[in-house]
């Protein structure tokens, strides 16, 4: 395990809508080393860069082009390695987003492999034998060719499956995961990782993880293995590099050998009942939303268990929104936000924080962009301040990247800093506090301490610290003495009895008596123990 994971707090940047030094209206990487003092004083001591690879940007650049050139509209090659440099002289990791799953249909193995004479890249792809023989129960492609045969998708039209073979086999098209030409795939994206890793970057974001050999087994073990072929070179030659996974899967991902594995929006999983509720029939019942009157056992029946079983292993990965995924901003206001932020900050494992959440930029309605389709109102460019474009772009505001803001009140940094009591300052109070106590970093042991169905507050223990969450517009109070939950609380604080005294952080207002803790409406608080 890279010991410097244990703190990591990551930043999520999405580089072509984070800040634009030379005007185009896109963001570029000179944009991110810019404001590398910024993710700093946000207490980020971590990055995940989207995509920046040559790309035709079918879908945002996930569909890669070319894996070792960074795109013209982002910069140089040399750019990157001087965010590296840049990055690290401030103690700030880089991951880059790695897309092992699929390349672009402009990629030239693709444009090799889809002709008709035989090459060293007919089988870097996943082809039939024929364009009239088509792919039952996966997405492909027939007569776009001069190679007679129809090749496999991996997500868009434009993203051709790489080979890594297939588990149960039942066509004669299909190769073993074994066989040499899916070893060739998995060695290719072994180079694209080291040439990377040789110039700087501190590991990766993997893209669609668990999507690698086709009709793998229930526990996804043939791809499982291509990665802990990677994750040995890793330890071998790069022991500080990191492995992110999107798998959402922590069993799975965790026990393959990435480091850390993302709990990702799934409607109904734990995460989802947190903040993101909104989609279940009869209203928002998100345990986080004020009026949602949620029940934590729908987050702890599907956290606890993933947790227990995997924390030996690796980290589960809260998150505030990603790429993908609405912006929480779309249902919580900033008191909500404040509190669900303060969760995922003071829960195990590694969190990351989506560019533009820390200040709750909204999701806009707008049309899709890139292949985003709803996912493009989440990714509209950072709001720095009250200047043109925000300070995103000198550029005319019908040629941005995506539209900005428009309301009012638009929310930016330059606003929020000046505003002790704003979301982005109360981000910065946490991420220092989190710096500061190693029992609220990843490997801080968790136990449950206080949780009842459809009941607030929420409990739980960080080592010497305990976590007290009530995101409920209603009081709550809990007794700390008459009440099962609480029996080791006394062994755990020494019989020291807690008084307001040990409240080393809090939101809204809470005391405690001699008997309770009375938590005020949409309060939290941090207690040493
Ligand atoms: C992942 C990415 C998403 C992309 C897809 C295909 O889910 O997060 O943005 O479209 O993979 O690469
Ligand atoms: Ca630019």
């Amino acid at each position: 395990m890279p010991n410097w994971l244990k703190d990591a707090v990551f930043y999520e940047i999405y580089p072509q809508s984070f800040k634009d030094t030379n005007n185009d209206g896109i963001g570029d990487i000179n944009g991110i080393i810019e404001k590398l003092d910024y993710v700093k004083s946000l207490g980020c001591n971590a990055l995940w860069i989207n995509p920046c690879y040559d790309s035709p940007f079918k879908d945002a650049g996930y569909d890669v082009r070319d894996y070792k050139k960074v795109a013209p509209r982002y910069g140089t090659n040399e750019d990157l390695y001087r965010l590296f440099g840049e990055a690290h002289n401030r103690g700030i990791h880089v991951l880059l987003d790695l897309v092992p799953g699929h390349t672009s249909e402009e990629h030239q193995w693709f444009l090799e492999s889809k002709k008709a004479e035989k090459n060293q890249y007919s089988d870097r792809y996943v082809w039939t034998h024929a364009a009239f023989q088509g792919i039952g129960g996966h997405p492909y492609i027939g007569g776009e060719a001069d190679r007679d045969g129809c090749y496999m998708l991996n997500f868009f039209k434009c993203q051709p499956a790489l080979n890594y073979g297939f588990l149960n086999r039942t066509e004669d098209w299909q190769l073993a995961p074994d066989d040499p030409e899916c070893i060739k795939t998995r060695e290719a994206m072994k180079d694209i990782m080291r040439f990377w890793l040789d110039h700087g970057c501190d590991g990766f974001r993997v893209d669609m993880a668990d999507s690698l050999v086709k009709e793998d087994d229930e526990n996804k073990s043939a791809t499982g293995a291509v990665w802990k072929n990677i994750r040995e070179m890793l330890d071998k030659d790069y022991p500080e590099a990191a492995l992110v996974s999107e798998w959402s899967n922590p069993r799975q991902a965790l026990k393959s050998g990435f480091h850390a594995d993302f709990y990702l929006d799934h409607h109904g999983n734990g995460y989802n009942t947190l903040i993101r509720d909104n989609e279940t029939p009869g209203g928002d019942h998100s345990f986080l939303k004020k009026d949602g009157n949620g029940d934590i056992f729908r987050f702890l029946d599907d956290y606890l268990p993933k947790y227990d079983e995997t924390k030996d292993y690796g980290y589960i990965s809260f998150i505030t929104c990603n790429h993908d995924t609405p912006r929480p901003r779309r249902t919580l206001d900033y008191e909500e936000l404040k509190i669900a932020y303060a969760m995922f900050l003071t829960l195990p494992g590694v969190p990351f924080i989506y560019y533009g959440d820390e200040i709750g930029m909204r999701y806009l309605d707008i049309p899709t962009k890139e292949g985003g389709y709803g996912r493009t109102g989440t990714r509209t460019p950072m709001q720095w301040d009250g200047s043109k474009n925000h300070g995103f772009s000198t550029a005319c505001a019908d040629t941005l990247y995506l539209p900005l803001d428009p309301s009012e009140d638009a929310p930016t940094v330059e606003a929020q800093e000046k505003d002790p009591s704003s979301l982005l300052n109360e981000v910065k109070a946490l991420t220092a506090l989190r710096h500061k106590y190693p029992d609220l970093q990843a490997d801080g042991s968790f136990e449950v301490l206080y949780a009842e169905k459809e009941k607030f507050p929420f409990i739980y223990r960080r080592g010497k610290l305990m976590v007290a969450i009530n995101p409920s517009d209603k009081k709550a109070s809990v007794s700390l003495i008459d009440n099962d939950h609480f029996e080791d609380l006394a062994k755990v604080t020494d019989n020291t009895k807690l008084d307001d005294s040990h409240i080393v952080h809090s939101i809204g207002k809470l005391h405690f008596t001699d008997t309770h803790i009375e938590m005020e409406p949409q309060s939290f608080a941090i207690i040493a123990l």
